[in-house]
This record gives structure tokens, C-alpha cells and sequence, in this order.
């Protein structure tokens, strides 16, 4: 079994902020959600990894780099023009010799990929789609079930006729190149992954599902990463390696990691700071996350993540529902869209 994942959407409901990062490399609390996703492959035993990009090769090389002892091979493809998931799906056809796990990059989730991959087997399935009960039906592909089988699936319905959503997480055998191969675009121009699995369905391959009821979210806009951090964050447990100066007042759940200082500040939990930072005089309210090697003095800040040095000498800024990377800060609008000024 090898392991793909999709990471060449343009990731545009994001923007600015992944303009230069690709969406997939984006951190969710201290880790990408690229990292997790190959953490779960590791978990499931798969080692084989293809990722289909579709360019800045160089912003996942720096992150796989982790990945190196454990002896994972990873291999890069691109899909040069965006023209949909099964599209995509089919620069990997000659990577894979039989089954393959598929996930679109801008999953996250606390789904076991092994218990899916042995339903899979035991089932003989030449499909296995892993569905969740959702709110909003029409932000996803669904699956319409009568008996414990597929009557109908259908790529975000505008009047949904039922609730289970299709996860970003499928398992696949090579039947399903040929279903990509066989599609045409839909009206939105792309090759719909849906549109390939209805075509096995509709030609008798074997198509099962399972419904999870496990956490799992599609990251898309930046309403969906701030709540992705707030269920990391309530799950942290409190712990301290750092250096917490006698000045400061914590409250609530907060995780200090290794060789990080904390000098004349206040923190409410839950509040995630990683190692080898330095935190003078500030404000930190309930879910933010600060990273690692991270610097920053006089700033007050609430629901967001800093993974980058914020110095300030006199005047006190207020960061809220924001990310700060590559010396930019990236606010949350009212339209949740992002905004952005860079931080001087
Ligand atoms: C894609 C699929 C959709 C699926 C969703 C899960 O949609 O087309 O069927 O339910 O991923 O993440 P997208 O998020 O690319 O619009």
C-alpha cells in the first residue's frame, strides 16, 4: 500500500497567506498539516509516499527533512494545470503497482487509516470512502446510502439529499485510473474525484464505505484553521520545561516548551509555546500558539499563532485572530478573508 497526497490546489479562499506557503505546509499548533498527514501514513505502516505538487518544491523538501530517519521515500509529481482531483490523481498512475491510500492535502483529522485499509481488504473493494455526518452538506462531495450500499453520490449538491459527507480520505485500487481516465469535466471545469467513483459504481466495481466518527476537518478558509487550533489546544495538557521568571502570572492550561523564557508576562490558557523562545512583558489570552525559536516583546495577543519574531520597543500592538509568518502578520476580517501588514 502506498500513500498519496494531493497538495497542488491553489488554495485561493487563503489568500495572501498562501500565496508563497502551499496550504498543505501550513502549521495547525506546532505542526503542518503535511507532517500529520505522513504521520498517519506511518501509523498505518506506509512508507511509500507520493505527493502531487504543482510547484515550490523547496518549502516541502525543508519540511520532509524530518521524515528522513524513519525511513519514509517520498517522491514528487506535479499537475502543472489546476484541473481537479482525478486529474491530479493521475500523474501518480505510475508510481503505484497496486492499492493506494489517497488524501487531499488540506485534510486533518484523527482518523486510524489502518482500520479503513483492513475494511478495505476485507470487503475486496476496489473503492473505500470514509464518510462523516456534517452541517453543511453542500461543501462536499456525499454519498446517498439505502441498505448499506451507495445508491448516489454527487459533488457539493445545491440542495443536498443527505448529510454524509465524503472525507478527503480515500483508498483506492489502480481501477480507479481508469475511472479518471473516463470522466469529463464537470461544470466547474475540473475533473471531479466524484465523478470518477460514480463512474465505478455505475460499472459495477465495488465501491464500500465506513462512517467515522472521529474529528476531522477540510481546511479551507481561515475561519476552519483557527478552529483546527482550538481543538489541538484543548487538548493540550499543562506542562512547563521552560524558564518562568517570577513576574509572570499563568492561569489555565499552558504548554512551555524546552529552553524557553518567559519574563514579566501574563498567559491564560489554553496557550501553546514551543522551545527555544523568548517572551518579555506581554499579553497572552486563551488559544494562541506561540512556535519555536520565536521572539517577541510588548505585544498583547489572543487567538492566533506566531511563528515568527515580533520585537517591539515602546507601544503596544494587539494581535488578534491572526498568523504571523515570514515577518507578515496576516489578520482574520470580517469576510473571513485575510488581511495582511508586515511587521517592521
Ligand atoms: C474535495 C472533494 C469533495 C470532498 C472534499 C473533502 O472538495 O471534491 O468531494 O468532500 O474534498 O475535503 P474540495 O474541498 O476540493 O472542494
Amino acid at each position: 500500500m502506498k500513500g498519496i497526497i494531493l497538495s497542488a490546489g491553489k488554495a485561493t479562499r487563503l489568500y495572501p497567506l498562501t500565496k508563497n506557503i502551499p496550504k498543505t505546509t501550513l502549521k495547525v499548533l506546532n505542526k503542518s498539516i503535511l507532517e500529520r498527514i505522513i504521520d498517519s501514513f506511518i501509523k498505518a505502516n506506509i512508507k511509500e509516499i507520493g505527493i502531487v505538487i504543482n510547484g515550490k518544491e523547496e518549502k516541502y523538501v525543508d519540511i520532509l527533512k524530518s521524515f528522513h530517519h524513519e525511513n519514509v521515500n517520498i517522491r514528487f509529481f506535479y499537475q502543472r494545470e489546476p484541473l481537479g482531483i482525478a486529474h491530479s490523481v493521475l500523474q501518480v498512475e505510475d508510481f503505484i503497482d497496486k492499492d493506494f491510500v489517497l488524501i487531499l492535502g488540506d485534510n486533518i483529522y484523527d482518523i486510524d487509516l489502518k482500520e479503513n485499509i483492513r475494511i478495505f481488504y476485507k470487503e475486496k473493494s476496489n473503492s473505500h470512502l470514509i464518510v462523516k455526518k456534517v452541517k453543511q452538506p453542500e461543501r462536499f462531495g456525499i454519498i446517498k446510502v439505502l441498505d448499506d450500499k451507495i445508491i448516489d453520490i454527487k459533488e457539493k449538491p445545491k440542495i443536498a439529499t443527505s448529510n454524509m459527507a465524503i472525507t478527503g480520505l480515500y483508498i483506492f485500487d489502480k481501477s480507479i485510473f481508469k475511472a479518471c481516465r473516463s470522466i469529463k469535466p464537470s461544470k466547474r471545469g475540473e475533473y471531479e474525484i466524484t465523478d470518477a467513483i460514480k463512474y465505478l459504481i455505475d460499472n459495477n466495481y465495488k465501491v464500500t464505505f465506513s462512517e467515522t466518527e472521529k474529528w476531522w476537518m477540510d481546511i479551507g478558509t481561515p475561519d476552519d484553521i483557527f478552529e483546527a487550533n482550538k481543538y489541538f489546544l484543548n487538548k493540550i495538557n499543562i506542562s512547563i520545561e521552560g524558564y518562568v521568571d517570577d513576574n509572570c502570572k499563568i492561569y489555565g492550561k499552558v504548554k512551555i516548551g524546552k529552553n524557553t523564557k518567559l519574563i514579566n508576562s501574563y498567559i491564560k490558557g489554553p496557550v501553546f509555546i514551543g522551545k527555544d523562545s523568548f517572551i518579555s512583558n506581554c499579553i497572552i489570552e486563551p488559544y494562541t500558539i506561540i512556535g519555536d525559536n520565536v521572539n517577541i516583546e510588548n505585544i498583547k495577543v489572543e487567538e492566533s499563532s506566531i511563528y515568527d519574531t515580533i520585537l517591539l520597543k515602546d507601544s503596544k500592538i494587539h494581535i488578534v485572530k491572526s498568523i504571523v509568518v515570514d515577518n507578515t502578520v496576516y489578520y482574520k476580517t470580517k469576510n473571513n478573508i485575510f488581511n495582511y501588514y508586515y511587521i517592521e
